[in-house]
């Protein structure tokens, strides 16, 4: 059918729309027309890059400025790479909620620092090591605008849903149909689930307060899942790697896509048992392409940034 044919089927179509029910019709083609355009492009996003905003501002008034929460524990790692790093040089910067811009925002106001004084008085600075718990806007839109297909009726399970980042980001920027967060901890659970009442997003979004543990179900019947470094600075070692031989266990399901912040390889590789767990079925993606095309969008083309590199994305 060329183009003519199908915009004269189309006015049919509207002739015989019952007058009541033509907002709903109407709206619904809306949403339909959204998702064809959405798959992949790097599209105009306004409505939903303000909505994103509105969510950050309120989560930012909801909680202190480390976004670290009054009933969690980070636990600072005592093996791998990032053992190194001195928890008293170490500050938390959420990347969702404080992008660069309001980062430097809070360095110019003095309520953040990017360094600290290795004798107190003099000028010998050094910069502090910043530690993000979250994913950053470029991220979301990267992995859900330039490495997803359509999720039109797929599962999207984020391990470790945090402010719920991941969550709002698929509602806005997919057309996913069930978006479910788990996360342990009760001060996130409770404002996910504001955030989500707040914005009339229960229609797709579901929170459930679980170790995931309790419930490797809500894995192995997901189409979609995503784990941004949940274990690393909240678990203890034994925990990890039991999470790790659970996980291996669940992610099984054929056709399902896996992504992950860092690789699976480098979590186990550094947890020692990268040689014990194997996920041999789990293939990685090339994303190179993707990457390319979503830094120039989305960071300028000019970046160094590194935020986009450490996503990996494997499929069964
Ligand atoms: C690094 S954050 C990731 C946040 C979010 N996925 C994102 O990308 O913005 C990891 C989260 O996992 C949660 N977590 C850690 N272990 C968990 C477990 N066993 N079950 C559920 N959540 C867990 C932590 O409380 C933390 O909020």
């Amino acid at each position: 059918m060329d183009i003519e044919q199908a915009m004269q089927k189309f006015e049919r179509i509207l002739e015989k729309i019952d007058p009541d029910d033509m907002q709903t019709f109407l709206r619904r083609a809306q949403e339909r027309i959204k998702e064809e355009l959405q798959c992949g492009d790097g599209g105009d996003h306004h409505n939903e890059d303000v909505m994103l905003d509105n969510i950050r501002d309120s989560l930012r008034e909801s909680l202190p400025l480390s976004a670290v929460s009054r009933t969690e524990t980070i636990v600072h790692p005592s093996f791998g790479p990032n053992s190194k790093m001195d928890p008293k040089h170490t500050i938390h910067v959420d990347a969702f909620l404080y992008d660069d811009q309001k980062f430097d925002e809070l360095c110019d106001d003095g309520k953040m620092s990017r360094n600290y004084c290795t004798q107190c008085g003099s000028h010998d600075m050094k910069p502090l090591t910043v530690l993000t718990h979250s994913a950053s806007v470029p991220q979301l839109k990267y992995i859900f605008l330039h490495l997803l297909p359509s999720l039109r009726d797929k599962t999207l399970l984020d391990i470790g849903s945090r402010t719920g980042a991941v969550l709002y980001g698929a509602y806005l920027y997919s057309s996913c149909q069930n978006i479910v967060g788990v996360e342990i901890d009760s001060t996130f659970c409770k404002l996910q689930q504001k955030t989500i009442e707040d914005y009339s997003f229960e229609d797709r979004i579901k929170v459930y307060q679980q170790d995931i543990l309790d419930n490797p179900s809500l894995i192995s019947s997901s189409d979609v899942v995503f784990m941004n470094n949940v274990f690393e600075f909240f678990q203890t070692k034994e925990l990890q790697e039991r999470m790790w031989r659970a996980l291996s266990e669940a992610l099984r399901k054929p056709g399902m896509t896996v992504i992950t912040v860092p690789s699976i390889e480098e979590s186990l590789e550094n947890l020692g048992i990268l040689k014990e767990v194997n996920m041999d079925w789990l293939k990685p993606v090339d994303l190179r392409k993707e990457r390319k095309r979503a830094k120039c969008e989305l960071l300028g083309g000019n970046s160094d940034e590194d935020e986009l590199d450490n996503i990996f994305m494997y499929k069964t």
